[in-house]
């Protein structure tokens, strides 16, 4: 039997355009390229859990726009359920514009529908939450609704993931209902409060955090060093280095990282065989352009 996952978050068209710098203030520059890609870091990781093979329903909403056609007419062709995705007629679609450089880049994100998802909404597919073996959410629609989900899980007895992308400020109760909570080392730093200057420190504000926590799983997501994670019942700091990849595109890697942890948990893998495929899909996703189509399948992994 699959995993059941639901994912509750954003869905973006992502227009990714190339260029060869960034345009300075007031500056009118010519790019290089266009691409429309659907992402939306709820929709990422309903993919990333749907090509290794769960069975993922999505829980958000688009506009009543092209863009929000286009972005479900995707998800369905990975296999994601989104007869629970709710189509906002006078809502547009969210995007994310990225300026993308060689050497840098920027996002601006408008989340259109994605702004309007309500408590209510997740009442109304409460059971879809329910059923699932694992819950995962982001940030990227509003709080109040967030909750609601995990609230609904934690009632439930189901696994939750909390993935505070992007950082935004939680009370700590919200933090507490995620069974597992997976900041990149950015958004760590916006939670504590402060930066870590080394990896020593690192593990220090990890440790402190556990104090606050003590029920949780922490995971702090570290780009080309991997992960480092201080389980809920361990005492030990666990990082798993990351593979050295020829890197494409690093749009969704941490979605790609998140899906397939939450893919592991809701099948009821130990952590230790979860985390290194978790950081190997990553791994794989930065080799690919966009931010769903480098997400891997289990063969992709084998
Ligand atoms: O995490 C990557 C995603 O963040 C992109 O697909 C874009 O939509 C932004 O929301
Ligand atoms: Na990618």
């Amino acid at each position: 039997q699959k995993p059941r996952i639901a994912v509750v978050g954003s869905l973006n068209m992502d227009l990714v355009i190339s260029m060869r710098r960034m345009p300075r203030i007031g500056e009118t520059i010519q790019g290089d390229d266009i691409h429309y890609i659907s992402g939306g870091k709820g929709a990422n990781q309903a993919v990333g859990c749907a090509k290794l093979g769960a069975d993922v329903r999505m829980i958000g909403a688009v506009g009543g726009d092209g863009f929000g056609d286009q972005v479900m007419a995707r998800m369905n062709a990975f296999g994601v359920a989104v007869d629970t995705v709710s189509v906002l007629k006078d809502s547009a679609t969210g995007t994310a514009t990225i300026l993308h450089a060689e050497n840098d880049n920027s996002i601006v994100i408008v989340p259109g529908a994605n702004g309007m998802c309500t408590p209510a909404m997740m009442q109304a597919h409460a059971s879809v939450i329910a059923e699932a073996d694992a819950l995962i959410v982001q940030l990227e629609i509003p709080r109040p609704a967030v909750e609601a989900a995990l609230r609904i899980a934690r009632e439930a007895g189901v696994r939750t993931i909390v993935n505070p992308a992007p950082a935004l400020a939680l009370t700590e109760e919200q933090i507490a209902l995620g069974d597992y909570f997976t900041p990149n080392e950015t958004e760590f730093e916006f939670y504590c409060g402060s930066s870590a200057a080394n990896e020593d420190e690192l593990f220090a504000q990890m440790r402190a955090w556990r104090t606050r926590f003590p029920h949780q799983t922490l995971i702090v997501t570290r780009g080309k060093h991997g992960i480092s994670c201080l389980p809920a019942d361990g005492d030990e700091i666990v990082t798993v280095p990351a593979p050295l990849v020829q890197v494409v595109d690093t749009t969704g890697a941490g979605d790609s990282f998140n899906a397939a942890l939450c893919y592991g948990l809701a099948a009821g893998w130990s952590l230790e065989e979860t985390l290194p495929l978790a950081v190997k899909a990553a791994s794989h996703s930065v080799t690919v352009f966009g931010a769903q189509d480098g997400m891997p399948t289990m063969a992709d992994l084998a």
